[in-house]
């Protein structure tokens, strides 16, 4: 019997997950099947437990649901227990439903080993305060950046943010929160965008002295265009502007590692997931 694999969501039906995770099945000589799957809010616990009692050996769980698969998992990764948000799932041996956050490494691969860009002892400023933002604060913390700071429209959930993630970050990192009006007019090594104001074609209020030409602008979000974030950083004169499409692909890769042992080579990925989008 096949193995089987799926991410739950909702809406789930422009999902690249089943074709990144076909790629690798391949590129590995995997014997796997993996789709998307549309789930209610009402019988997502009750679907998780059926998929997982019978041929389903993994769950990627996508938006509305990561913070109620954090629920559900009985045993958390510690960057899963600490981001309060789990994306992949599966059944250990006991038959017990473990939950790993892959989101904040599959960006700390993408920036640390595609992009080369090392990050330790750099000075990151990350927009955004929601569920994609705590997801990737702990893996920056632990890739060994200098200095952290979380911007937000909202400041107090970005000072809620700085608090719980405090103690991660130990006495050698600057942890700070702030609005955007309040952040330093300095030059930062790197810039996240983790909100979703680029789904409404917006983008949020950055004086221009954050920038400079060395700085890599990294948005979260990705599409076949350039996202509003990324045409505003390349119009600042940045030079390393980049969108989400790898991390997409890393964070698949980590869970597929969980699920099967076996480490796929995300760069032909990626590379193809970028032809298929420009094809759109
Ligand atoms: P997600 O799970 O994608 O993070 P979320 O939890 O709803 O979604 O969080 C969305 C984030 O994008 C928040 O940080 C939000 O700011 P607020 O906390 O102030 O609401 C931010 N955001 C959304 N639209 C925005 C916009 N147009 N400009 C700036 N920030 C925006």
């Amino acid at each position: 019997m096949i193995d089987q694999y799926a991410v739950f969501g909702k809406p789930v039906a422009h999902s690249q997950s089943p074709f990144i995770h076909a790629c690798f099945a391949r590129q590995q000589q995997q014997s796997m099947h993996y789709v998307a799957t549309q789930v209610e809010p009402e019988s997502f616990a009750q679907q998780v437990d059926t998929f997982l009692q019978g041929r389903g050996k993994g769950l990627n769980i996508t938006v509305p649901f990561k913070e109620v698969a954090w629920q559900l998992a009985e045993v958390k990764t510690p960057r899963a227990a600490l981001a309060g948000a789990v994306n992949t799932l599966w059944r250990d041996d006991q038959g017990q439903l473990c939950g790993d956050n892959t989101d904040g490494l599959g960006l700390v691969n993408d920036l640390t080993q595609n992009l080369g860009c090392s990050l330790k002892g750099t000075s990151i400023l990350l927009l955004g305060a929601g569920g994609a933002v705590r997801g990737v604060i702990q893996p920056l913390l632990e890739a060994g950046c200098r200095e952290l700071i979380i911007a937000n429209r909202t400041p107090e959930k970005a000072q809620q943010l700085a608090k719980h993630f405090a103690e991660a970050a130990g006495p050698s990192v600057m942890l700070q929160a702030c609005g955007y009006a309040e952040i330093p007019a300095k030059a930062f090594d790197v810039i996240i965008n983790g909100t979703s104001a680029s789904l409404q074609g917006d983008l949020p209020p950055l004086s221009k002295e954050v920038v400079s030409a060395h700085t890599l602008c990294y948005d979260m979000m990705y599409a076949a265009k350039q996202t509003p974030f990324c045409r505003w950083a390349s119009e600042q004169g940045a030079t390393r502007v980049v969108d989400g499409l790898g991390m997409l692909v890393e964070q698949a890769a980590e869970a597929f590692y969980r699920w099967r042992d076996r480490r796929p080579d995300t760069a032909p990925v990626i590379a193809l997931l970028r032809q298929s989008l420009a094809q759109q």
